[in-house]
């Protein structure tokens, strides 16, 4: 029986190399488009080794409509797309913020433009928290209003959004869902693959393993005066498996018309918030490094606090997150010491 293709942009990504692996361990046709300015060409070796597939990839930017034009004349068979394909530094995105909105939106605009002319059944779209800002309540819902993003990148996901539901709206053949992600961590317990930040790390986990690993010195952590019980902000991590998994269970669901409207939105947490202090607390303890820290000032656009309640995709999707902080901790360890040693 023929398999179903599946297009996945900016599938040599953290996210979206962890969904690769996971939609063709479920017998599904990957090929991924990514244009490696944020990822590593190895990465297609590490989900080889661990499902027996050599996924189909292409390299070019989807913000070139004529290449991508072609790629969907070549690839005439896509039944749907996930699309990961962003600049993700929140940092960056407020010094470059053009650069922000010009990748994100038109790479996303013409994904749309082919899923309309190729009669594609839809999308499942990369979303992020950033959207929420601070939340007014927690556990934060999919109808909590969205504030002002704090960044330029948080505003290109709610511009992002906002497109795919005028676009959904007008093209009622296809379909969408928005996955908005709380912090993704960990790797694939295989540890062949996993995140790979570019230059110094932005966030929280890969810098501890750095430091734990000897290629950062100390570890700053940005604040301990915030209104949490140990001072440091409190974020809801998941682990980047479970996250993937997540992705799978979209794309069946417009596959298989299982839509209870054409734009649908979750969030994808834990559920639990952990502070800065019990993230450091968790990783010493399951893989036994004393970590190098020190307390500084707080950064700049940091929120205190956010969790998700994740009722929604248990209910529509019945989908939770079910591996541990511990576990998913020492599966980021040992992705890094693969990364640098092999072992
Ligand atoms: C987590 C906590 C920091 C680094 C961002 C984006 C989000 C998603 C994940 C893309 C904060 C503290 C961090 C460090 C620290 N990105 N920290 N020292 O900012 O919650 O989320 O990345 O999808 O959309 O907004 O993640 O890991 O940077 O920070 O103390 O060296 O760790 O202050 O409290 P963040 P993060």
């Amino acid at each position: 029986m023929n398999k179903i293709k599946i297009l996945v942009t900016g599938g040599t990504g953290y996210i979206g190399s962890h969904t690769v692996v996971e939609l063709q361990n479920k017998g599904f046709d990957v090929v991924i488009v990514d244009n490696l300015s944020n990822s590593n060409i190895e990465v297609l070796e590490g989900i080889t080794k661990i499902t027996g597939v050599r996924p189909a990839f292409e390299q070019f930017n989807l913000c070139d409509t004529e290449k991508t034009k072609n790629f969907f004349k070549k690839h005439d068979n896509i039944v749907a797309i996930i699309h990961f394909a962003a600049f993700k530094a929140v940092g960056e995105s407020v010094e470059k913020p053009l650069i922000y909105y010009r990748n994100n939106l038109d790479s996303l605009i013409t994904i749309l433009e082919n899923i309309q002319s190729n009669s594609i059944k839809g999308l499942v779209f990369s979303s992020s928290c950033a959207v929420y800002g601070q939340p007014d309540e927690l556990p934060v819902t999919e109808n909590a209003p969205l504030k002002k993003a704090f960044s330029p990148y948080g505003n290109t996901k709610q511009i992002a959004e906002e497109i795919i539901a005028d676009f959904i709206s007008v093209n009622a053949g296809s379909r969408a869902i928005a996955l908005r992600y709380f912090n993704p961590i960990g790797a694939h317990n295989s540890a062949f693959i996993g995140e790979l930040p570019l230059g110094v790390p932005s966030n929280l986990v890969p810098f501890i393993n750095q430091t734990a690993i000897g290629i950062r010195e100390q570890l700053s952590i940005f604040g301990n005066d915030y209104n949490t019980p140990d001072g440091t902000c409190i974020r809801d991590y998941i682990n980047v498996v479970d996250l993937a998994k997540a992705h799978v269970i979209a794309v069946e669901r417009i596959i298989e018309n299982k839509n209870k409207s054409n734009f649908e939105i979750f969030n994808l947490g834990t559920g639990n918030g952990a502070s800065v202090f019990e993230i450091i607390n968790s990783f010493e303890k399951v893989t036994g490094q004393k970590l190098n820290y020190k307390v500084v000032e707080r950064r700049a656009g940091d929120i205190e606090k956010v969790f998700a309640d994740t009722k929604l995709a248990n209910d529509e999707l019945g989908w939770k997150s079910e591996i541990s902080l511990d576990e998913t901790l020492l599966s980021a360890w040992n992705w890094e010491k693969f990364l640098r040693f092999k072992i």
